[in-house]
């Protein structure tokens, strides 16, 4: 097939163009490279070394003699999303490209501004080329679970039948975002939703829970084709952020009473979902939800196998109760169902020792790479803290 990937050179869009490039499909990347000016911005930078896009895309082609296409366009600049599509014709649309950070859109005004205008317009603008230029092609489209929240009932893919004053109805289920972020794509979800039922769009929405690991096939297959693999305190997500504090003997920082549950998700899964969705399109019309993710883990379980794993390696790794910089439940109850990837052919890779280990191995290689100054959490949800300035650095509280 013909795939557009949009934000093909971030995390999960890297590992993904390559998988589909290597499985013969036909990949153009679109991105604006806007992550990397970013993480400039904010003074961040992936624990490895990636490479330009340029020198990704080359060493792509003399690894494995595939071609994959780039174009460097701002998708919220329709004239140039029109152009990318004309130029592709794609079959298939696969989109990651938007601000993916909740710390990020909680910063100050400016940052859920930005944050919104860019995710909803770029959405916005991929449906609108689809009417327009290929109606029958397939979005694929990356959500996020914590669009759902933690109700208090298992979370659903997508949609909820219920009975109400006698009468029964099947309909989205009931959305309670944590963030400007996550309300980018309870937004996104009702796009798609609207112009699958109104203009006989195909879309397939993946509502992925956190993502962690590095390497896939293919982005270990040379050394300029190594990931992105963030460890700050706005975009480094707990795994990620809990082996590489785990590798340099810092605590791990566990926000709160750490009871928050979420899916988790390795990126080798991630890129079979993606590709499972892609071969297997959504109907004309059809307005598809997965869940993506494996299994769920509360942050503190998390943490507590990260402090076992590097014991086990002769690590002393310590466990620290922050000040959580969010406003959410710590306790609470977490069930989802996640179907219909598995009825499609998942074959869930599931977390385990080796693979900590070897997350801490591969942190403790790019250690030289580190800043513990990006570690702390610097951003507060609540109402009162100042915009647009570090938070109070994160109070190590130590609980048993
Ligand atoms: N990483 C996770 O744990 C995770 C979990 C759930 C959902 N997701 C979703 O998956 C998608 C990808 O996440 P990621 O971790 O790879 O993020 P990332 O920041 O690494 O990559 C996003 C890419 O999109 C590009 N981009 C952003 N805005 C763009 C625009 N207007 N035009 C063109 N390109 C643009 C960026 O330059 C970047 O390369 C996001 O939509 C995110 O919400 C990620």
């Amino acid at each position: 097939m013909r795939i557009l990937v949009i934000g093909g050179d971030g995390y999960c869009g890297w590992a993904t163009a390559l998988h589909l490039s290597a499985c013969g499909h036909d990949v153009t990347i679109l991105d604006n490279l806007v992550r990397r000016k970013w993480d400039r911005d904010l003074g961040v930078s992936s624990l490895t070394p990636i490479r330009g896009i340029g020198e990704r895309l080359r060493s792509w082609e003399a690894t494995t003699g595939k071609k994959i296409g780039f174009i460097k366009a701002d998708a919220t600049n329709y004239a140039a999303l029109v152009e990318a599509f004309q130029t592709v014709e794609p079959e298939a649309i696969v989109n990651f490209g938007q601000q993916r950070s909740a710390p990020f859109s909680m910063i100050d005004r400016d940052h859920a501004a930005l944050t919104m205008v860019n995710n909803t317009l770029c959405n916005l603008n991929v449906l609108w080329a689809m009417r327009e230029h290929a109606p029958a092609a397939h979005l694929v489209k990356l959500g996020t679970m914590g669009e759902y929240g933690t109700p208090n009932i298992e979370i659903e893919e997508g949609f909820i039948t219920i009975e109400h004053k006698g009468r029964r109805d099947t309909l989205p289920f009931p959305k309670q975002p944590g963030s400007f972020y996550h309300l980018t794509k309870v937004s996104d979800s009702d796009q798609l939703f609207f112009t699958c039922r109104i203009w006989g769009l195909r879309a397939t929405d993946l509502n992925q829970g956190v993502v962690y690991g590095l390497d896939t096939e293919e982005t270990t297959l040379a050394p300029a084709l190594v990931n992105r693999f963030d460890y700050d305190g706005v975009y480094g997500t707990a795994l990620n952020r809990f082996c590489v504090e785990a590798a340099l003997g810092h605590p791990l920082t566990v926000y709160g009473r750490g009871g928050q549950t979420r899916g988790f998700i390795n990126i080798v899964d991630t890129v079979r979902c993606v590709r499972l969705a892609v071969e297997t399109p959504a109907e004309a019309g059809e307005f598809r939800v997965f869940n993506q993710f494996t299994q769920t883990f509360s942050v503190l379980s998390l943490a507590h196998s990260v402090v076992r794993v590097g014991a086990a390696m002769g690590l002393s790794v310590e466990l620290q109760h922050v000040e959580n910089p969010r406003v959410e439940k710590e306790l609470h109850y977490y069930s989802s169902v996640n179907n219909h990837l598995l009825a499609l052919g998942l074959e869930p890779t599931l977390l385990d020792d080796p693979t900590i280990e070897g997350m801490i191995r591969t942190a403790a290689r790019y250690e030289k790479r580190v800043d513990t100054g990006q570690i702390p959490a610097t951003v507060q949800w609540a109402a009162g803290s100042p915009p647009g300035r570090p938070a109070v650095p994160a109070k190590v509280v130590r609980r048993s």
